[in-house]
């Protein structure tokens, strides 16, 4: 059965975060059935929820025009998915959050379409201790209120991955090596945990054939 996991970079640069979020795709390549897809938000256009309802009244997507839609369809095709934020005062990055709060129509277009799917989460911080926690928890929170299962990293990984950059993008990311093993460990859970809940789901008749 294929897993199909879905890595996403929130950061607006290509550094510490999208190294990140590819490392722990990388290790969840290990986990048997696993395929995996790479998208970052750096360069894309996303336009903040208006709060005008208009997906509410229509059942539809966005009223936006933007890059959403082509997101939309990786969100979908993922059983799966692992986000990456840099902490931006002890929280998310902007480009995220406004990317979480468009995925309120999709609960308008397809009712339960995010039910079971797996979710985990990274954070890179400049500062050792500098919120990659506060970010994970906001991150986590996220996937609870689309009902996406949570996990954690493994066993000493705790909230997932946390990794200390020192600002400095991919090399300070690397010499991390106690967070790049949270990162790592992250990976290898989600995709674990995904691979239990889809054949779960494949036993118990809740997927049929042209969903998986
Ligand atoms: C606006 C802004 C706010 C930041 N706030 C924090 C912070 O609260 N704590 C921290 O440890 N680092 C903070 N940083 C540093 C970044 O989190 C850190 O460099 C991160 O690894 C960047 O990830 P990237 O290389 O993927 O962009 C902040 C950076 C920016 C631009």
């Amino acid at each position: 059965m294929e897993i199909k996991i879905l890595g996403i970079s929130g950061s607006p640069r290509r550094g510490a975060t999208e190294y990140c979020v590819k490392e722990a795709l990388k290790a969840a390549e290990e986990i048997e059935g696993v395929t995996t897809r790479f998208i970052t938000l750096r360069g894309k256009t996303i336009k903040p929820c208006l709060h005008c309802d208009y997906c509410k009244r229509h059942g539809t997507f966005c009223i936006q025009k933007d890059d959403m839609a082509e997101l939309y369809d990786h969100i979908f095709w993922a059983d799966g998915y692992i986000i990456g934020s840099p902490v931006y005062s002890m929280s998310i990055s902007g480009p995220l959050q406004t990317f979480f709060n468009r995925w309120r129509p999709i609960h308008q277009v397809h009712k339960g379409a995010l039910i079971d799917k797996v979710g985990g989460a990274i954070t890179t911080g400049g500062t050792r201790h500098g919120g990659q926690e506060t970010a994970l928890l906001t991150l986590l929170c996220h996937y609870i209120a689309r009902g996406i299962i949570v996990v954690g990293g493994e066993p000493g990984g705790y909230l997932g991955g946390s990794v200390w950059s020192r600002d400095r993008l991919e090399a300070g990311a690397r010499e991390d090596e106690v967070g790049m093993e949270t990162v790592r460990g992250l990976g290898r859970r989600v995709a674990h945990v995904t691979r239990i809940v889809k054949q779960g789901r494949t036993t118990l008749g809740l997927i049929h054939d042209h969903d998986r």
